[in-house]
Formats: structure tokens, C-alpha cells, sequence
């Protein structure tokens, strides 16, 4: 699925053409206002984008869309997202998550066991309680407290075989574009032609006929991770940032990095200083690389934006990264951003 780089087009505002899987450059561009739109990351954001658009083509909000999508996505056995994820090297699925609306309310569990929707778990303390985040047990507690199930027995057949291989050599170490598990009786979103599924975490910024603004970002985190690892998507500025006068980011990969340069708040308050929001996401991946050049070779992180007008914007640390855009009733596009190393 990997194609050639591409030269980008200059930005002014997004026109999706007709359904199609991959594009190899940015959205083209028109000084037309784009609302409502829905972006996400990864190809498998096609099929979260199309729940979302259901929701927004018939005016709902924001928040409901992004909300719904996640839970799509979280729904389906997979290595990256939900309970059907990659366990860490305990054994255990792991999950974090949060959500931001238009009015910079926000929530986030992070450390979550035998729930099936982080993200409404997260909603849910966004709208219910006086905090932002809940982790581990009191997140669980406060989840079955609310009306969410307890799952057992999470562990997928998928993931029980990638954790015995796993066991086999014990060794922590992050892969670039892990995202890919081959299994033809899984329904995944995103299926690439090859028969594999090319995701990681999702993350979804959409904005409303209103034009008002909301993100999600949910996954089951770096596979084999440290049991209590938490990575940079439950993190109000790291995996996730909403500015609703002048837009949103969010992003996937290695969230150590992207949590050590707080990463979507930095993509939003480059926009809000004026850059594109692909200048903006590049520039958040340059000061990653100059954290430590030779080790940035070996991790991926990818960031994506939208503006306010509903420009969007990607880039990557590595070639792969791609993201998926819906403005229309056409199915939406996937986008392959433009990466620091070629
Ligand atoms: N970006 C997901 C993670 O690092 O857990």
C-alpha cells in the first residue's frame, strides 16, 4: 500500500472528489469554507468517518460524531483500538482515550481494563463529573457505576496469538507502522486490498454544520507495552487538542514523543500563529526530530489537523502514515501525509 511521495498542493480549503482509497497528496484546495467535515487517521478512518458523516450530514454535532465513530471502531476486533487490541506484556488490553468539545470541555480515562468504549467512558466524566481524567480501577468503577458492561475474557484469538509470539522473545520494541494483522474473519475498517489492515490509533476531529469543533482519540496503546504504561492519547494536549476558534489535531504513533513536545497543542497554537495546518503538523515533527535525530529513525509519529475552514493538514515522522477525510455523501478520501524521512 505504500506509494511514491507526491508533491502537496498549496492549501486554501478542502474539495473531496468522488470515493477513493489512498490519494497520494494533500486535499485539493478552494477558498470555499468546508462544513460539515470529518478527518481522521489511518485508512481504517474511512469506515469511522462514514458513522461520524451520518451523524453530521443531518446536522448533529460534533461531539456526537466523533463519539460515534470512535465507538466503531472500538467495536471491531483489531490490534490497535479496543478491547480486541494488543494486550501489554502481562497479558492484559489495556485502554486510553479522551474527548474534547467545542467549548474545551474535556475527558480522559487512561488505564481502563473490560470496557468496551473508552470513549464514552470518557465522555461521560467530560460531562458528569468535575474532572477531566480517571485511570485504572477507579476509571473501571466509575465506567460500571455508570451503566458500562464488564467484558471478560477480552483477549481475541488474534491477540493471543500475537502475544504467544511475542513471549517467545520478550523484547519491547516499538515497531514502525505496526498496524497491520491479517485475518480474513476479521471485519476490520480500513481493509486494504492486499488483505491487510493498515491502523493505530484513531483519532477523529470533526466539524459540525454549526461549524463548532470536537476530537476523539482512543487506543489500546504500543502492544506489549508495560503493564501501567500510558501513552499520549488519553493526554489533553498530547493526542488530542481542540481550539474551537481555530481548530484541531490529534495524532498516532510513538506517544512518548508526541507527549515530550505536547504535541497537538503545539499543532494548534502553530495554526492559530498563522501556519497551514500541514506546516503546522511538519513543524511538530521537526522538534520531535530534533529531540534526538538518530532515534527518531526509529519510531513513527503522525499528526493531523484541520482549521477552522476545514483545511486539513498531515505529517509524518516516517513514510505511511495516512488519513482519511470526509466532507461529502462520495465515502470519503485517504490521504498519505508527507513524512520527514523519505
Ligand atoms: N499513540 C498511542 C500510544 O502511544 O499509545
Amino acid at each position: 500500500m505504500k506509494s511514491s511521495r507526491r508533491k502537496f498542493i498549496k492549501q486554501a480549503a478542502v474539495i473531496i472528489p468522488a470515493a477513493s482509497i489512498l490519494q497520494s497528496c494533500q486535499p485539493k484546495m478552494t477558498e470555499k469554507i468546508i462544513k460539515p467535515i470529518v478527518v481522521s487517521t489511518w485508512d481504517s478512518g474511512l469506515e469511522v468517518n462514514k458513522v461520524a458523516w451520518q451523524i453530521l450530514r443531518t446536522n448533529g454535532k460534533a461531539i456526537d460524531a466523533v463519539e460515534k465513530g470512535a465507538n466503531s471502531i472500538e467495536d471491531t476486533i483489531n490490534c490497535c483500538v479496543g478491547l480486541g487490541g494488543n494486550p501489554d506484556r502481562d497479558g492484559f488490553v489495556t485502554l486510553d482515550a479522551c474527548i474534547m468539545d467545542e467549548k474545551q470541555n474535556c475527558g480522559s480515562v487512561a488505564f481502563l481494563q473490560d470496557i468496551k468504549n473508552p470513549i464514552s467512558v470518557a465522555r461521560k466524566i467530560m460531562e458528569k463529573t468535575p474532572h477531566v481524567m480517571l485511570v485504572g480501577d477507579g476509571a473501571k468503577k466509575f465506567a460500571i457505576d455508570n451503566g458500562f458492561k464488564e467484558e471478560s475474557d477480552v483477549l481475541s484469538d488474534d491477540a493471543k496469538a500475537e502475544y504467544a509470539k511475542w513471549l517467545e522473545k520478550s523484547e519491547y520494541k516499538p515497531q514502525i507502522n505496526i498496524e497491520k494483522r491479517q485475518n480474513s474473519e476479521t471485519k476490520v475498517p480500513g481493509k486494504l486490498s492486499n488483505g491487510d489492515f493498515n491502523h493505530d490509533t484513531m483519532g477523529i476531529v470533526a466539524i459540525d454544520s454549526n461549524g463548532d469543533l470536537s476530537g476523539a482519540c482512543t487506543t489500546s496503546g504500543m502492544g506489549f507495552k508495560m503493564h501501567g504504561r500510558v501513552g499520549d492519547s488519553p493526554i489533553i494536549g498530547g493526542g488530542l487538542f481542540i481550539d474551537n476558534e481555530i481548530g484541531g489535531a490529534t495524532s498516532s504513533g510513538q506517544g512518548e514523543e508526541v507527549i515530550r513536545i505536547c504535541g497537538t497543542h503545539l499543532v494548534v497554537e502553530l495554526m492559530r500563529m498563522g501556519k497551514t495546518p500541514m506546516d503546522a503538523c511538519k513543524t511538530a515533527v521537526e522538534r520531535i526530530i530534533n529531540v534526538n535525530p538518530e532515534k527518531a529513525k526509529t519510531f513513527q509519529v503522525g499528526f493531523l489537523a484541520i482549521n477552522k475552514n476545514g483545511i486539513v493538514g498531515g505529517y509524518s515522522v516516517q513514510p505511511g502514515f495516512t488519513y482519511s477525510v470526509t466532507s461529502d455523501d462520495s465515502g470519503g478520501q485517504v490521504f498519505e501525509a508527507d513524512s520527514h524521512f523519505k
